[in-house]
């Protein structure tokens, strides 16, 4: 049964309070874990196994947990939050699309750390789901893709992330934010056969320092020309929390983003795969295909606790 949560304390409304890991900054360490409910398990039973989470047992030794779900499972879950299961991953050409029931995002100050992280959130979902997905990030140098660019010049500061990522109060769900998880595998002999100037046109970036080429240099099919969208007057904005990961044989990027407005997504995502009617696609996607998409909801802190109870 769905439980119903309060969104009135003592008589005044208040503001759910977002998962703060969402935001944490300054950790080089990160683990994504995703999940699938055995064959005939009931979504509340997803649920005990995680109110060990709480457990300073689980969450001690400096590590941020980040919890999201398949938003038609939180919306079974989470009666004010009806709504929220209209979000799915885009089903577009040349994406691909694998949703999962949970996804733990775990970052912090170490791979050891993380690892234990991981271990114990496994064992305590062993029961009634099994993992889907266990990969781990790390931040390269100064925060840069492994293109060699740095990733994250326009994300929205910290001051301002939470109201792009956050949902609003008065709507469903208000607290909690849509989430995206993409793995993306790079062709970096290709990328880096290309001259400096090249793949700068790639990004509509300098490479070195980040600097937006002008409007007369930066190509229409560059990655910031695709995903840069205006309407009336304002830049759809989302928070990225990507990281590169990988090994010598296969490397690229995990793309993590939180929007307030789920939307936005897939308008970005149309125009990167040539799906948005202009006849163009994102340069950056002739050197690197993903190979995984999932969608999120990650509930508030508050919405977390009622339900978890
Ligand atoms: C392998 C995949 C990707 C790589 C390597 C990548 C890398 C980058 C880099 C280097 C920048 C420029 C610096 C910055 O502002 O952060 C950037 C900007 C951006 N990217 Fe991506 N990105 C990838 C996928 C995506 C996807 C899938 C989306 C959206 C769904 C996206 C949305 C954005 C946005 C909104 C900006 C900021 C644009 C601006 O305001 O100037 N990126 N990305």
């Amino acid at each position: 049964m769905p439980i119903e949560r309060r969104t009135q304390k003592d008589g005044v409304s208040s503001m759910p309070v977002a998962q703060p890991g969402i935001f944490a900054q300054g950790t080089r360490s990160h683990r994504h874990l995703e999940f699938d409910a055995n064959g005939g398990v009931e979504p509340e039973a997803v649920l005990a196994a995680l109110r060990e989470l709480r457990q300073p047992s689980v969450t001690a030794g400096g590590a941020n947990i980040v919890v999201g779900f398949r938003p038609s499972l939180w919306q079974e879950l989470d009666a004010s939050a009806r709504g929220v299961g209209d979000f799915a991953f885009p089903v577009l050409d040349g994406l691909a699309n694998t949703p999962h029931d949970v996804w733990i995002w775990t970052h912090g100050t170490g791979e050891d750390v993380m690892l234990d992280v991981a271990r114990a959130v496994s064992a305590l979902l062993a029961p009634v789901a099994h993992l889907a997905t266990d990969l781990a990030g790390f931040v390269y140098h100064d925060g840069r893709d492994l293109t060699g660019f740095i990733d994250g010049t326009e994300n929205p500061p910290v001051e301002v992330a939470h109201a792009t990522a956050v949902v609003p109060a008065g709507q469903p769900g208000a607290g909690g934010s849509y989430a995206i998880t993409q793995r993306w595998v790079h062709d970096l002999a290709a990328f880096h056969a290309l001259a400096v100037e090249d793949q700068q046109r790639v990004f509509g970036r300098t490479k070195p320092d980040s600097v937006e080429l002008d409007d007369t240099a930066k190509p229409a099919n560059a990655h910031i020309a695709r995903v840069v969208i205006e309407e009336d007057g304002d830049e759809l904005e989302i928070y990225r929390r990507s990281v590169p990961y990988g090994r010598v044989e296969e490397l690229g990027l995990y793309f993590v983003a939180f929007s307030a407005d789920h939307t936005r997504f897939e308008k970005m995502l149309r125009r990167m795969f040539g799906h948005s009617g202009d006849g163009l696609h994102d340069r950056l996607t002739d050197f690197t295909r993903p190979v995984s998409g999932s969608a999120y909801f990650v509930p508030s802190v508050d919405a977390l606790g009622d339900v978890l109870g």
